[in-house]
């Protein structure tokens, strides 16, 4: 499938067929396509929950407003968006910083690198969600356009109480949980509705 047939194929999917599992080696190469994402100074701040047991998938459901596809969807992702992924300490921020400087990086240059993630993503207290939020994103899209071009199908989520799944699944502090996303195939026979309305280029294209 080139990117245009992925582009067009994929669709938020309702209706999962809950017979059809998704095989772990196929869920570790979408992960892996999507791993491929750009992202802040190459901080991938980005983690995923996989969730394939009923009985949480049931536990999500109830918290994500009951949602049958969360159930349905034989495996259902929690998108974890890293808020603390570009502070010194962090392990993601010093494998970026060692893979910096394996590729010529000067050590010299560490405060420059220091100084430079703080003053984009510490300068207002919402910068450091932003960070996280805009990179998971892409990476979420991404997990979305991989499945596609693996046959599978997906539906993302932003309709869940983001702090009782949190506290339901002890999900650390320093996330914030952009999305779920339900994975699988879609139920035989399902008509799907014609494709939903997008902006035009003369709708998205601005000036100020
Ligand atoms: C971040 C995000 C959150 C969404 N949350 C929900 C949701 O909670 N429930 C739902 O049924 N659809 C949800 N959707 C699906 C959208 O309604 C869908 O993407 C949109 O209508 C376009 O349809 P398409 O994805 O089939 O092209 C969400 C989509 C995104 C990107």
């Amino acid at each position: 499938m080139n990117f245009q047939e992925i582009s067009r194929t994929r669709r938020s999917i309702n209706f999962f067929d809950p017979d059809k599992k998704v095989s772990q080696p196929l869920i570790r190469q979408m992960v892996e396509l999507a791993s491929a994402s750009p992202s802040s100074f190459n901080l991938q701040p980005w983690n995923l929950m996989v969730l394939d047991d009923t009985d949480e998938k049931e536990k999500l459901k109830a918290l994500a407003w009951d949602q049958p596809k969360v159930v349905e969807a034989p495996v259902v992702m929690i998108v974890l968006a890293d808020m603390n992924g570009w502070q010194e300490g962090h392990p993601g921020f010093e494998k970026t910083w060692e893979e910096m400087v394996k590729s010529g990086m000067p050590e010299a240059k560490r405060t420059w690198f220091l100084d430079a993630a703080r003053s984009l993503y510490d300068w207002i207290p919402e910068a450091n969600l932003a960070f996280a939020a805009k990179n998971a994103g892409f990476f979420a899209m991404s997990l979305m356009y991989a499945a596609t071009s693996l046959g599978l199908e997906t539906h993302p989520m932003d309709g869940f109480d983001h702090e009782g799944v949190k506290k339901g699944f002890n999900i650390p502090e320093n996330y914030w949980l952009p999305l779920l996303l339900a994975v699988g195939y879609k139920k035989p026979d399902l008509e799907l509705q014609p494709p939903k309305w997008r902006k035009s280029f003369e709708d998205i294209v601005v000036s100020f």
